[in-house]
């Protein structure tokens, strides 16, 4: 026979009226390959109704559905309950704004982020659409789609100590995005702005090197060579500074 699996879910909508934080439990029979967001559909069409929470692909790529699964942040479409023990206590994302029970809103983090790294190739050449497609040697073609695997679901910043003392801090998904742009040889941006972006408290001064980013993150990304990269770069640039 299967496990009665109980969830201890965080229940709370700030846009209704007297409405307060509260831990909501529910229990339902566990089946085969079950996984979390699953187990949540059903106690929103059997039970809770009204429960709110995050999805769009259900396969690990979009990055909606991440919450704290038993204190980890992780992906609820991508953990089986069958890894999980019969009590499974779920909790929204922190330091994202929160918009009701798990949900929470990791856009408006994100799209600042973009801003503030200026998360585009900076160029001088002049588009042209007849042009053949530039080169780019395969290493490094590789390294840029290893950084782009990011599918912005906010793990590591909720696993991040940094991010919940210093809001502004980029994060574990802000450096990689940093790392993406100085890796891509047709951006043109010079060594004092990569200065000027990545050697603050905010960038990679920020960060205090312990890794549960890499040890959250769903996607496996290689965080630490990226911190790596980025940390050897900038002394580059400050040495070549002192000469
Ligand atoms: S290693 Fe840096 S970015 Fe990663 S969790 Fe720790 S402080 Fe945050
Ligand atoms: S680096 Fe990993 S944990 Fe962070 S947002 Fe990207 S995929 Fe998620
Ligand atoms: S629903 Fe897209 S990653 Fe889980």
């Amino acid at each position: 026979m299967g496990r009665t699996l109980t969830f201890k879910i965080f229940r709370y909508n700030p846009t209704k009226e007297n409405d307060q934080p509260r831990i909501d439990t529910y229990e339902i029979e566990e089946t085969k390959r079950l996984n979390v967001f699953t187990a949540l559909n059903i106690l929103r069409e059997t039970q809770a109704p009204d429960l709110m929470f995050d999805f769009v692909c259900r396969a690990g790529i979009c990055g909606s559905c991440s919450m704290m699964i038993n204190g980890r942040p992780t992906l609820a479409c991508r953990t089986l309950t069958s890894d999980l023990p019969d009590t499974i206590e779920l909790y929204p994302l922190p330091f994202f704004k929160l918009l009701g029970d798990l949900s929470v809103d990791t856009g408006v983090w994100f799209h600042e982020m973009a801003e503030k790294v200026e998360s585009w190739i900076h160029t001088q050449k002049e588009f042209d659409p007849t042009a053949e497609e530039e080169r780019m040697d395969n290493a490094t073609a590789n390294k840029i789609y290893e950084a782009e695997r990011c599918i912005e679901c906010g793990c590591c910043l909720a696993g991040c100590a940094t991010i919940q003392i210093y809001p502004d801090f980029l994060g574990a998904t802000g450096l990689n995005r940093i790392g993406r742009f100085l890796i891509d040889p047709r951006d043109e941006r010079g060594d004092q702005e990569w200065f000027e972006l990545v050697s603050t408290d905010e960038g990679v001064f920020g960060c205090i090197g312990m890794m549960a980013c890499d040890d959250v993150c769903p996607k496996d990304l290689p965080l630490l060579e990226v911190f790596s990269f980025i940390r050897r770069k900038l002394s580059g640039i400050a040495l070549a500074k002192d000469k």
